[in-house]
């Protein structure tokens, strides 16, 4: 993804994507925000960024649920429209910006979250570094990241809906390039361990780790909850600076 043109500002890739949110039982739904929430908590008061925001839904969802303020930050111009559109009568702010670009004031958040973005940045741990940077003693970090299964090889995918899943080259961290959204793109792998030590390195205590198992309560369609019980799309790390 070239720093002109965003991935998600591409012809067709953004209406795409938006259309994959709508679907019934889309994984984000039904998988992610359930994992997501639970492991997010009490937002009330809480100074909070978002990395890689996308629409923003989930500023607006904290602040109405009492959050101090949300920062977004977000490169695709396309996603921030939607952002700004999302957050107009709220105090929530985004910038449009490189994940990368962002540079963190000391002790800004207590929250710093980031959902299914990390994959699309190269070198995380300076962002990890400028997490550590931009939260308080006690602040908690949580990411959603695909899984490193799933990110490992991308070869099952090329014949549309998988019904088995490769992992290969598991230990061989970096690009990996697919058609996501009707578009080549280049994603990142790391293994559980490589996300782990990076998170160390950079000062952040692990606190849980989760995998996005599904809950049959969130899905409509029998067939689809049995599919997700193959394999984890999400690994969900949540972390935190030390007091
Ligand atoms: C799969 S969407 C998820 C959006 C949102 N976090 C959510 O969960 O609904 C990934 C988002 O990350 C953004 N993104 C990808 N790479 C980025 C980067 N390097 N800097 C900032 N945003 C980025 C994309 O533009 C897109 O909005």
């Amino acid at each position: 993804m070239t720093k002109d043109k965003a991935f998600y500002d591409q012809d067709e890739v953004l209406a795409i994507y938006l259309a994959h949110r709508q679907r019934r039982d889309n994984p984000n739904d039904a998988l992610e925000r359930p994992v997501f929430l639970d492991l997010a908590g009490d937002l009330r008061n809480l100074d909070i960024i978002d990395l890689g925001c996308g629409d923003a839904a989930f500023g607006r969802e904290a602040l109405s649920g009492g959050a101090r303020s949300y920062l977004g930050i977000e490169l695709a111009e396309g996603m921030v429209q939607l952002a700004l559109e999302n957050l107009a009568d709220t105090s929530g702010k985004v910038e449009r910006k490189g994940i990368e670009d962002w540079q963190a004031q000391e002790g800004q958040a207590d929250f710093v979250v980031s959902r299914l973005a990390l994959n699309y940045v190269e070198h995380l741990e300076p962002v990890f570094r400028e997490v550590y940077k931009a939260l308080r003693p006690g602040g908690r970090f949580v990411v959603t990241l695909e899984h490193p299964v799933i990110t490992s090889h991308f070869a099952s995918l090329e014949s549309g809906k998988r019904s088995s899943w490769l992992v290969d080259d598991y230990f061989k961290s970096g690009a990996r390039k697919h058609v996501w959204l009707g578009k080549e793109i280049t994603k990142y792998h790391h293994s559980i361990e490589d996300y782990l030590s990076m998170l160390e390195e950079a000062g952040l205590r692990l606190e849980r780790l989760r995998e996005s198992k599904p809950q049959r309560e969130h899905f409509h369609s029998e067939a689809e909850f049995q599919r997700r019980l193959r394999i984890p799309l999400f690994l969900f790390l949540a972390a935190s600076k030390p007091a």
